[in-house]
């Protein structure tokens, strides 16, 4: 079998708050590489995976990964989101848990072409599905000064981003970023960066700021739980693994106004009090999976 380069973090942990070993529909807002649906499809017989994902690479490397299973699985290209939107697709009463593990897979990050590793010689591209027209570029380009300030300092949660957008701004009008390498050695001007001066690279933030402006990646997050909470029925679990605080935030504020009853009944039990983080060894065996956090809740 091909060997893929990403390794589902959290899985016992997910496994167990979604109750996988319940027979029924499990969906997977995020199939990425298929990495948490092949455990689920794999160790439960009486499974049956809806899964969602933008980028169409993606998808096709999870339906090759999930062949075995062909008859037991479905995916989408569709942004999750979206998904409540189509009468039918999803059978709630059949539905037993359904997870969203949010942001990009490292399938995404280590390829060079698609520009969202800093590391990488690439386009400025960043998009999850390339069918649509913006992309990091497009931003970098055209969007005003303050605007891109705005974005760092939101996104990024970066200081001094008011002298970063104007050093994009002065160097685009040069045609000097064009690659993730310009925009590198730019941050590293910008925040005069050293590997002895600072913990995590700069530009990492950044290129994290970006790609979740190009993909709007918060946008109706938390509308689409409280929906998905009001249609699924009691027992239903769900859970969203994030991977910064920005999202675990959401997460966490639109679970507890959904538990509370804040406008109208309470639709769901929260099962996690604090975000479950992966273990050390976890950590050890897999670094990316570090910032990762877990949070669960069940319908009621
Ligand atoms: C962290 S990966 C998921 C990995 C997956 N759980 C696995 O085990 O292989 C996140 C995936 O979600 C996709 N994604 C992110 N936001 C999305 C959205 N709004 N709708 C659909 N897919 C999305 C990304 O393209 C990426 O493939």
């Amino acid at each position: 079998m091909k060997e893929y380069g990403h390794r589902p973090v959290l899985v016992e942990e997910t496994l167990a708050y979604l109750q996988a070993s319940r027979p029924g529909v499990y969906i997977d807002c995020t199939i990425g590489l298929g990495g948490h649906a092949l455990e689920i499809l794999r160790r439960n017989p009486g499974a049956r995976i809806i899964g969602f994902d933008l980028d169409e690479q993606s998808l096709r490397a999870a339906s090759e990964r999930l062949a075995e299973y062909r008859d037991r699985v479905k995916l989408f290209q569709l942004d999750f989101r979206e998904s409540l939107n189509f009468e039918n697709l999803i059978p709630f009463p059949e539905v037993r848990g359904v997870l969203a593990d949010l942001g990009i897979s490292s399938f995404q990050l280590d390829n060079p072409g698609r520009g969202f590793s800093f590391n990488l010689e690439g386009p400025l591209d960043m998009r999850m599905d390339t069918r649509q027209k913006t992309t990091a570029e497009k931003i970098l380009m055209t969007y005003p000064e303050t605007r891109l300030a705005e974005i760092f300092k939101k996104y990024g949660e970066l200081h001094h981003t008011r002298l970063l957008a104007r050093k994009i701004v002065s160097e685009r009008k040069l045609g000097l970023i064009k690659t993730t390498s310009d925009l590198k050695r730019l941050v590293e001007e910008v925040y005069r960066w050293t590997p002895q001066k600072h913990h995590l690279h700069p530009a990492a933030k950044v290129f994290q700021a970006l790609r979740i402006e190009v993909n709007q990646e918060l946008k109706d997050l938390d509308r689409f739980l409280e929906n998905l909470a009001r249609k699924c029925f009691p027992g239903a679990r769900i859970v969203v693994i994030s991977f910064h605080s920005l999202e675990d935030r959401l997460v966490k504020n639109a679970f507890r106004k959904l538990a509370s009853g804040e406008s109208g009944q309470p639709v769901v039990k929260i099962l996690t009090r604090k975000p479950v983080r992966p273990t050390a060894e976890e950590v050890a065996a897999n670094p990316r999976s570090h910032s990762a956090r877990l949070r669960a809740a069940e319908s009621i």
